[in-house]
């Protein structure tokens, strides 16, 4: 039987770790280089007998076995997120530096709950969230890191239900008032609607106000959804914009619903964690104007600040606010005394617990790269989106949902069934690529999130459509 002497041998794992580094480093010029399929497709049920095995009491393998199976095996059995044709699902590509924090994350284990469970990564996390309130457009805003845009998007409402709240809506519940609404496009993102599921406010509560045909929102469609809610003596808890909605990327007219929010006094949240990384961008930051009149925004670092998942941002523009959405008793934890060393504890402002170190990858990428080497990563899938969809308007057979406003392209290919073609596609393991329903009609959706998909990438791309729809 191994011994721990073993598992944590400071030898075993630099050896280790240096032969996992090499297995990666080939991946990833495999991978970049456009070389061997994107996904390798196998049915989840025959995929599944793969990786059936009886519960090992003992080692099956050893260190260089797994590392071997990992290379043989595991890896190729996963989809390439590094290949230039995965135009699939809104996932960075990530940043090799940013998996290397990922592992000091993992091996130093800082809890972050309270400072003293993690006192750099806390201050390192402090730094990172202070850099995005400053992109966005806020001085002295506070904010938190997540474990995914969803998770932030749920933060944000609980701030806001808590401040639309003139009653303890923590302690009473939601029934103790009048009816919260939610007014969020109708591109809104599900985790919108799931959060107010989760809040106690039904589903129901999340009203839809209709996008134009450019898939942003409709100001005058909000503008009536607020007068229903009022007239039917529901509180306006919050108005939710997308910057950067996920099925078509586009983006919401910022400045004038912040302008209506303010005039109404109403809570703006900017659902970002698509498209707030065009803040990096000397290019596309005017795509953003208005997003500094929301009270919250999030913003994904695993979308387009080219970060390994998981990690998100939730920001308030008020400082106090970054402390509304939770409460709680925990003396093990927390001592509930206000003040500077409190304010550290990052505990209070999220949902999770023990969560990972996730700023230090973010905080080495700008670092490493500055925001203007951030910045010209998202310049370059902006500009392949628009190629795409240039080369797609050019060819008469496909059809084009709207000029890309950020870097997602939906398109059709005649009348064909889109989502056989889509399964095709990816069956085949040529491209990957996602379908949506837009308007009652399927579209194929790309994604371009690899700075490194070029014209010879999208015209295949065009080709093995074409091909798909005639086998
Ligand atoms: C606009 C938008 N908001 C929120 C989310 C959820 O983010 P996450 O997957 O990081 O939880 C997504 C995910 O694609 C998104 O596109």
């Amino acid at each position: 039987m191994i011994l721990p002497e073993d598992m944590f041998d400071p030898e075993h794992f630099r050896t280790n770790g240096h032969a996992l580094v090499d297995v990666l480093a080939d991946y990833l010029a495999t991978s970049q280089a456009g070389l061997g399929k994107v996904i390798d497709w196998k049915p989840p049920a025959i995929e599944d007998m793969n990786w059936q095995q009886a519960l090992p009491l003992n080692a099956v393998f050893d260190e260089v076995q797994f590392l071997e199976k990992l290379r043989n095996q595991i890896l190729p059995a996963g989809l390439a997120i590094h290949h230039p044709r995965n135009l699939g699902h809104q996932v960075a590509t990530p940043l090799p530096m940013g998996a290397l924090c990922d592992l000091v994350a993992a091996f130093t284990n800082q809890a972050m709950t309270v400072y003293e469970a993690g006192p750099a990564a806390t201050m390192i996390e402090r730094q990172v969230i202070r850099w995005l309130t400053e992109l966005v457009g806020w001085h002295e805003a506070e904010g938190v890191l997540t474990s995914g845009g969803a998770q932030a998007n749920l933060t944000a409402l609980l701030a806001a239900r808590q401040r639309v709240s003139d009653w303890n809506v923590w302690k009473q519940g939601v029934a103790a008032g009048p009816s919260l609404h939610i007014l969020a496009s109708e591109h809104a993102h599900y985790s919108v609607s799931r959060a107010a599921g989760i809040m106690g406010l039904g589903v129901d509560s999340v009203i839809s106000v209709a996008a134009d045909k450019n898939g942003a929102m409709h100001l005058q469609a909000l503008a009536e959804a607020y007068r229903r809610s009022v007239a039917a003596h529901a509180r306006v808890m919050a108005v939710v914009a997308n910057a950067g909605c996920t099925p078509t990327g586009s983006i919401d007219p910022l400045r004038e619903i912040g302008e209506f929010c303010r005039h109404h006094q109403l809570w703006m949240h900017v659902d970002g964690a698509h498209g707030a990384s065009a803040l990096l961008s000397d290019i596309h930051r005017s795509a953003m104007n208005g997003i500094e009149l929301a009270d919250s925004v999030v913003w994904d670092g695993h979308k387009l600040l080219y970060m390994p998942a998981a990690v998100s941002a939730v920001l308030f523009k008020n400082p106090l606010n970054s402390y509304a959405a939770f409460a709680q008793q925990a003396s093990y934890l927390f001592q509930g005394e206000s003040g500077e060393a409190e304010a550290c504890n990052l505990g209070y402002r999220t949902l999770e617990c023990t969560k990972k170190m996730m700023g230090l990858k973010l905080w080495a990428a700008f670092s490493l790269y500055g925001v203007k080497g951030l910045g010209q990563l998202v310049d370059k899938v902006f500009a392949g989106a628009r190629m795409l969809a240039e080369k797609l308007q050019s060819t008469p057979d496909f059809e084009v949902m709207m000029s890309p406003q950020t870097n997602i392209v939906c398109f059709r290919y005649g009348e064909f069934d889109q989502s056989g073609i889509r399964t095709r596609l990816v069956e085949n393991g040529g491209f990957h690529l996602t379908q949506v329903n837009v308007h009652a009609r399927v579209w194929l959706r790309a994604t371009v999130m690899n700075p490194f998909t070029v014209e010879s990438d999208f015209e295949a791309l065009i080709e093995a459509v074409r091909n798909m729809a005639k086998s």
